[in-house]
């Protein structure tokens, strides 16, 4: 009798055991399978790779950066419910973005509190590729971002940038040195405030309105619930501070854009309204109809400008700070950029927006410092607008798709010495027929390529170049003793000085 009762336990046992290898190895497995995702990390059953990420406590980029030399081209990450395909090579890139541009141009869903600010995605970065995203984008690259309107509203950087050069010079006179990123922080979003809504408003309120993006930006940021929902419930606290951060935003900005109104139709009495009417961007949103909406309504009209000031303000600084961190730390490199500055405009003459067009070397130390500190190393999540293929993968219409786009520009295969910042490579060298937009191939993408293409990057890379020449002309940009620069890197938003550059000026003209 025993004998046999063992035997049946024997093959009970090895039958659980044979199963539960199934089901671990099932439920483990992050792509493949009948599904044909891109192979990736094994992961825990019901939770994927969640948490072997979290566990990680380092930024989501630095997770990927790693993941890549394994992974390659294409994989998957299975976060909780929600699948993420990265894609990090530049064929796959351009044949996704370029190539079938149409069909990866769609955003994945929004979590809960990202829609309290999207107003229900009603934003140009977050809508799904269709009709309202069409009309958002169309309106703003119309209404802003032409040449025309360009050129009207530079009064608004001269009056910026004179007030940055002194509040500069002032800090330099009392503390002994400058902090690069806050200040250009301030000056830049001063510039898209006034572009929004016409008025020149007082510093006070500037930096309230840039503290209260910055916490938008920072309740945003992907959390538990948004991969596992059911962990909702302990995250109401949140949902009720993202309503009442909401709440506090809409106040700040409503009387903008009520004053703004009042202007436009002919009866405001303040002062502080400089721009004429038709030039604000929030003008031609007070008559704009959308697709699905209709007219759009204070509280979108708050999301739709904030989210042009948010968009161009910490992705333009961090790119003044990374470039001045190399001209403070490489002298030859501010030189040279001096001598340019100088042989165009003179010593002591206004650099004007048409002169830094005419500034090439200004332009290779810009794509220079894109290409070796891209402000952000993935672009937005994209999302497929129906089942597809990449790289002979599935990608579902349900996943994010993210493109890791910061090894493009590490890549030795594709540019000599890639750790090296060396802005000639831009004037003869292995850049000189890169092409930003990715249209002929991709070997770096900081404003993103294809349909959802940053359409605002030549507004911002005019408020870079205007603000460095500026600052070089002006001054002699030295490292500060007390705090040496630093190159380290955290993730703010953007890839940021760990230890923001606090640099030594001294004026040129003494
Ligand atoms: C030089 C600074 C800038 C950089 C590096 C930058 C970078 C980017 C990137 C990487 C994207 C995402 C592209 C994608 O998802 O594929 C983007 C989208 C966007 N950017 Fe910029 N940007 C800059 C300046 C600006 C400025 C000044 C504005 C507004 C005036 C702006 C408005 C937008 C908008 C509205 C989108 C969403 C586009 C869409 O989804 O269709 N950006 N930008």
């Amino acid at each position: 009798m025993l004998p046999t009762m063992h035997l049946n336990d024997l093959l009970l046992l090895a039958f659980a055991f044979l199963f539960l290898c199934w089901w671990w190895r099932r439920c483990t497995t992050t792509g493949g399978g009948p599904k044909n995702l891109p192979p990736g990390p094994p992961g825990w059953p019901i939770v994927g790779n969640l948490f072997q990420v979290i566990l990680q406590r380092r930024h989501f980029i630095y997770v990927i950066r790693d993941l890549r030399k394994k992974y390659g081209p294409i994989f998957t990450m299975q976060m909780g419910q929600r699948t993420l395909i990265i894609v990090t090579s530049a064929d796959l890139i351009h044949e996704a973005l370029i190539q079938r541009g149409p069909l990866f141009a769609s955003r994945p869903q929004d979590s809960p509190i990202r829609l309290i600010f999207s107003m229900g995605k009603c934003a140009i970065n977050s809508a799904e590729y269709g009709p309202l995203w069409r009309t958002l984008r169309k309106n703003l690259v119309t209404e802003m971002i032409t040449p025309l309107r360009i050129k009207q509203c530079g009064w608004i950087r001269k009056w910026a940038m004179e007030a940055h050069m002194s509040r500069i010079q002032k800090e330099a006179r009392e503390q002994g040195f400058v902090e690069v990123m806050s200040n250009c922080r301030l000056t830049i979003c001063s510039i898209l405030i006034c572009l929004c809504f016409g008025a020149k408003i007082e510093e006070r309120r500037i930096k309230s309105i840039e503290s209260i993006l910055k916490d938008v930006m920072l309740i945003t940021l992907p959390k538990l619930p948004d991969f596992l929902p059911v962990f909702t419930p302990l995250f109401r606290r949140q949902v009720k501070e993202a309503r009442e951060l909401r709440k506090r935003q809409v106040e700040l900005l409503a009387p903008l854009i009520r004053s703004r109104k009042a202007y436009v139709e002919g009866s405001f009495s303040g002062s502080e309204m400089a721009s004429p009417v038709g030039a604000a961007y929030v003008d031609s949103l007070f008559e704009l109809e959308v697709p699905g909406r209709g007219r759009l309504g204070e509280e979108e009209l708050v999301t739709l400008v904030s989210e042009i000031i948010s968009a161009g303000t910490d992705t333009s600084a961090t790119a003044v700070e990374w470039a001045l961190f190399h001209l403070v730390t490489d002298q030859e490199i501010q030189e040279r950029l001096y001598k340019e500055i100088v042989e165009c405009v003179g010593k002591e003459g206004v650099v004007k927006e048409s002169d830094v067009e005419r500034m090439p070397y200004l332009s290779a130390v810009v794509k220079e410092t894109f290409r070796r500190h891209p402000p952000s190393h993935f672009v937005l999540s994209h999302a497929a607008t129906e089942d597809t293929k990449l790289g002979g993968y599935t990608v579902p219409k349900n996943a994010s798709v993210e493109f890791y786009t910061a090894w493009l520009s590490e890549d030795p295969n594709m540019w000599e010495d890639p750790n090296e910042f060396r802005p000639e490579r831009f004037l003869s060298g292995d850049g000189v027929d890169v092409d930003v937009t990715g249209t002929k191939g991709v070997r770096m993408m900081p404003f993103g390529i294809g349909r959802r293409i940053c359409p605002a990057w030549t507004l911002g890379i005019l408020h870079i170049n205007l603000l460095l020449a500026k600052m070089v002309q002006a001054f002699h940009w030295l490292p500060n003793p007390n705090s040496p620069p630093d190159p380290a890197e955290t993730f703010a938003f953007t890839v940021v000085m760990k230890n923001p550059l606090k640099a030594v000026i001294v004026p040129r003209s003494i």
